[in-house]
């Protein structure tokens, strides 16, 4: 089997933690959303995620940017598939495959990478930033979270079953690299605790034009903090488009969507 049909299968196989994730409210992607909706910029129009999983940062990017347009890309046939069911709109679409500088026709001012980055093989690590290079905006931004290598080399060590078919480490060096190749410059690199105390990163890249003062920052939370007491009210009026606000509604969204069994 070649390592990619490994990588796909692995990721389908693992289609029920993904579910698991998003009606428990994973606290790695709780927290990679703080960075994602403060360092992102307030108007975005055109988004990428890559490795989108079930697709549901996806859809919660469409509610912080109502006018924007989502795409999702992922491996896995069968993560894209639950996330069209789950997800799909006419703003937000899902595309199977690996990101190449060919998969894609548009310019994404927002491309965020979740827990996908330490996936891509370092052989492969060229096509992927070739890929972000020509997808990138002028303006863009680029954010990514994963695991730090002291958190890698602790899960190597003690807890193997954690570690992915493809697992690398990604270091400082490596952020500089993906900046070099993309043209864009590390305006955050910052550690932060999730589990165990620095064993996640994130990081912050944009191009040199985008906008990028404290202001901008200082603006988006204040957006945040009102757009999320609307979100709290849409979601107690409307249960057929919810951002589910409690556990209960978001088993009854999936069972909705992919049937009684399903969760
Ligand atoms: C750890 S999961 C993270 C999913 C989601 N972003 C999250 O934060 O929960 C890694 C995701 O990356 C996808 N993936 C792995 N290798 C990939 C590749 N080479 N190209 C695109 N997606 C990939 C997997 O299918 C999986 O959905």
């Amino acid at each position: 089997m070649s390592d990619v049909q490994k990588v796909k299968n692995y990721y389908d196989e693992h289609i029920k933690g993904k579910l698991r994730g998003f009606v428990q409210e994973n606290p790695r992607i709780e927290r990679a959303w703080q960075t994602v909706s403060t360092f992102a910029p307030a108007e975005v129009t055109q988004i990428l995620e890559v490795g989108c999983g079930i697709g549901d940062t996806c859809w919660r990017m469409s509610f912080q940017w109502p006018r924007a347009n989502v795409v999702g890309l992922d491996i896995s046939p069968k993560s894209i598939e639950i996330a069209k069911k789950l997800f799909g709109s006419d703003r937000i679409s899902f595309v199977e495959g690996i990101l190449t500088k060919d998969t894609l026709q548009a310019k994404f001012d927002l491309i965020v990478l979740m827990d996908v980055y330490e996936h891509i093989a370092q052989s492969d690590r060229h096509v992927l930033h070739e890929a972000l290079a020509s997808l990138i905006s002028e303006k863009g931004h680029i954010i990514l979270s994963f695991p730090t290598p002291r958190h890698l080399a602790y899960l190597r060590e003690y807890v193997p079953g954690g570690i992915q078919p493809v697992d690398e480490d990604i270091t400082v060096e490596v952020i500089n690299q993906l900046a070099k190749d993309t043209s864009t410059e590390v305006k955050l690199y910052q550690e932060v605790a999730i589990w165990h105390p620095g064993d996640y990163a994130h990081a912050v890249l944009s191009r040199p034009d985008a906008k990028w003062t404290q202001e901008s920052y200082k603006e988006n939370n204040i957006a945040l903090r009102s757009q999320n007491r609307l979100e709290r009210v849409v979601r107690k009026l409307a249960f057929e488009n919810p951002i589910l606000s409690r556990k209960t509604q978001r088993i009854a969204f999936i069972r909705k969507k992919l049937g009684q069994h399903a969760y």
